[in-house]
């Protein structure tokens, strides 16, 4: 519910549990408050900050030291705020200088859809536009809140019009900002690398400026798009945490500023390293969502948020709500050494165990026999499949099973036709060479004959291969930043209308195909991010398949967003990344956190293996209700404890429950750890295997877990309400 104060001007977002609070001072839009809900009572006492309040349009001789402490809204640079700013403007004159003074304000029900950007979305919404104005450089500046019911986020969007005669060049513009008093904070993040996605990490907050960023095109491995302040004590269960979590998929910043009065100022946004955008008059630019918690009970209560929201609200296919297919990829079967024959053995194996779905990963086009060739070329390679997509798709769909493909729209390799005939196509700077990587180059997708072109090429092959499913991927990041098609004033935009071109041929390809089943990806997690959500339900979490490994990969990813998005997929041992063995049931049971399947050489597996396949699908989906639908609760954490792991699915009336425990390393002449599960209702009885069980006991008292033998032994044990 958004409400709005006439005699204070205050504005007030109510979710469940959490308040958000602004108000306008002299003109000047403030944060108020943003913590847990409050009444409406004397609601104007959070105004007073000291006994008699600092008007700056009357003591006009201080105004700088106003500025440099008012904990403004959406802070603005060089009039004396001297903190990290929400938006950068050069003006006509080459001056850099704004002030946004409050103008109007609209509160409405429902929605509006981002131009050209991923968003939430759905009916059941209230949305408060405020509209601020620069006078000096004749800017309007919107800022979007939106509120869902029954979720305790609050979605911000800016958009900035050039209402004046003269073009202005954004050089910043932020998508959120908030203001809160240091009362012990810590601040989490997750970094990583290719095949070390999503690690956890905490950090002192101190006096000056952490941030989190990305410069690369993608939201990256190194860096998650996510920073969240929590209290010194929060853990899963307690504390307070004020979370970001960023609906875009490029460049980004996030930056924490602990002032000298001790307030942190927390601003996320596209990245202005490599950005900048200029507003001819009359022209707006929509700067993306950003998703705003509030938690005053953990950790694990902003995570639930977040998985809800994301559930109900970001992601759109039709696939959001369906069960998805248990496939079969080839990736780490075969890499590029395959042939028909090859792929049909895997796809009989695969189908006489009940797997559902194929899908032939890269090497399929041009004459692509290793990395260095061929991308652009979406022609079917002959030499491999003589008679085509077609028939291996024929054969596919034959044997009961769907059909996916994999495709990295985005490139092109030096080696190709596509590149022959059109070199300026590329992402380039005049006068050098581009550097590879992965031995390719990236098409411009800022023009739109480059869309264009892929969008036909792959309708072509979603409809004459009749595709069921797409893995879409993207193996470099943005380099050498230079399009043929902008002129030098506009070149700083080539970043982000890179990204609009992703999201507009994700866009059409989805609205022309909406049974079409899209899976992100981007070397493993680096483009795993909140704005493909909205396109593809399901995102290919990481490279790296071995389970240990993927523990903690996977506690980063869950604590974002839900089990239904993450790819997870049982694969051969040794790992071919990490060259470590895990049991093939433990493999299993760790890929069961997320969308199931299989990467491997099913032909090759051994009996004993090979018969647990149809087992661990139905499990899966016996388990999928309740990881789909439920709530997430992290019990114990290997990436902290270094020995075990511990998490639970729980249903959301709380009558069936999965609990996943691998113990990683066994401990010689160990007494049965006791784990307190969560979730549950105290007052109902469980039932897990034999034994009963009170809610009360579970929850307060711990469960013993099974005595397990060996290192990677795991187990998943089903809890359900005994009535
Ligand atoms: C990177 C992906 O993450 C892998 O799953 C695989 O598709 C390769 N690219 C193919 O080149």
């Amino acid at each position: 519910m958004i409400k709005y104060y006439e005699k204070e001007q205050l504005f007030k977002i109510d979710t469940p549990d959490s308040s958000y609070v602004m108000a306008v001072a002299d003109g000047f839009l403030g944060h108020v408050y943003y913590g847990k809900r409050l009444s409406d009572y004397n609601i104007g006492y959070l105004l007073r900050t000291e006994d008699s309040p600092f008007v700056p349009s009357v003591n006009r001789r201080d105004r700088v030291s106003f500025l440099d402490a008012f904990p403004m809204e959406y802070s603005f640079g060089g009039t004396g705020d001297f903190r990290e700013t929400c938006m950068d403007v050069i003006n006509g004159n080459g001056q850099k200088n704004t002030e946004l003074i409050y103008d109007s304000h609209v509160i409405y029900k429902g929605k509006k859809a981002l131009e050209g950007l991923p968003s939430t979305w759905g009916e059941d919404c209230d949305s408060l536009d405020i509209v601020l104005k620069d006078a000096a450089n004749d800017l309007e500046v919107t800022l979007t809140y939106s509120a869902f019911e029954g979720i305790d986020a609050v979605i911000k969007s800016v958009k900035v019009k050039n209402c004046g005669a003269h073009p202005v060049t954004l050089e910043k513009v932020m998508s959120t900002s908030i203001d809160v008093e240091d009362t012990g904070f810590e601040i989490m993040t997750m970094h990583g690398s290719w095949a070390r996605e999503n690690h956890i990490q905490r950090r002192d907050v101190g006096y000056g400026t952490c941030f989190v960023d990305s410069r690369r095109g993608i939201s990256s491995h190194q860096n998650h798009p996510f920073m969240a302040l929590v209290g010194k004590n929060a853990d899963q269960k307690q504390g307070e945490v004020y979370a970001y979590n960023f609906i875009y998929s490029g460049s980004f910043i996030c930056s924490a500023e602990k002032s000298q009065f001790a307030h942190i100022r927390m601003v996320m946004g596209i990245h202005p390293a490599d950005f900048s955008w200029t507003l001819e008059p009359g022209d707006t630019f929509q700067a993306p969502e950003a998703v705003v918690v509030y938690s005053s009970e953990g950790i694990g209560c902003m995570t639930r948020t977040l998985h809800d929201l994301y559930r109900k609200h970001l992601i759109r296919s039709v696939w959001k709500d369906r069960e998805r297919p248990v496939l079969i990829n080839n990736w780490e079967a075969t890499y590029f050494d395959f042939n028909i024959d090859k792929l049909l053995q895997i796809v009989k194996e695969a189908a006489a165990n009940k797997i559902e779905m194929f899908v032939l990963d890269d090497g399929w086009f041009g004459h692509r026999d290793s990395d260095n060739s061929s991308l652009g070329d979406w022609f079917v390679d002959k030499r491999k499949l003589p008679d085509g997509l077609e028939k291996l798709s024929e054969e596919v769909k034959k044997s009961g099973m769907k059909f996916g493909l994999w495709f990295e729209p985005e490139m092109i390799s030096e080696d190709s036709e596509l590149y022959k005939a059109h070199p300026d196509w590329v992402i380039a700077t005049e006068g050098k060479e581009p550097a590879l990587a992965r031995e390719q180059l990236v098409l411009d997708f800022s023009r739109q004959e480059v869309v264009d072109y892929l969008f036909d090429r792959m309708s072509e092959i979603i409809e004459t291969a009749k595709l069921d499913y797409i893995k879409w991927d993207m193996n470099r990041p943005l380099t050498d930043l230079g399009s043929k098609m902008l002129p030098a004033n506009r070149q700083g935009e080539l970043m982000h209308r890179y990204m609009l071109g992703v999201y507009s041929l994700q866009e059409r390809i989805t609205s022309a195909f909406p049974e079409l089943f899209l899976e992100n990806c981007s070397s493993g997690g680096g483009r795993f991010d909140a704005g493909m959500l909205y396109y593809s339900p399901q995102i290919w979490c990481s490279d790296d398949t071995d389970a240990i490994e993927r523990l903690v990969i996977q506690e980063g990813t869950l604590m974002l967003y839900p089990s239904s998005a993450m790819g997870a997929h049982v694969s051969i041992c040794p790992n071919h990344t990490t060259g470590r063995t895990v049991p093939f049931a433990t493999r299993a049971n760790v890929a069961e956190a997320g969308t199931f399947g299989y990467e491997l050489d099913i032909t090759k597996l051994d009996d004993e293996e090979k018969a647990q396949i149809p087992k661990q699908i139905e499990n899966h989906k016996k388990y999928y209700e309740v990881t789909a639908y439920g709530d997430y609760y992290r019990l114990a954490s290997y990436r902290e404890n270094g020995k075990y792991d511990a998490y639970m699915m729980v249903s959301k009336d709380k009558k069936k429950a999965y609990l996943t425990y691998v113990q990683v390393q066994a401990v010689p002449n160990s007494k049965r750890r006791r784990i307190k599960l969560d979730g549950l209702d105290a007052e109902k009885r469980y039932r897990i295997g034999d034994m009963l069980y009170a809610g009360d006991t579970l929850m307060y008292a711990g469960l013993l877990m099974p005595d397990l033998y060996g290192d990677a032994a795991s187990v998943i044990l089903e809890i359900t309400e005994e009535v």
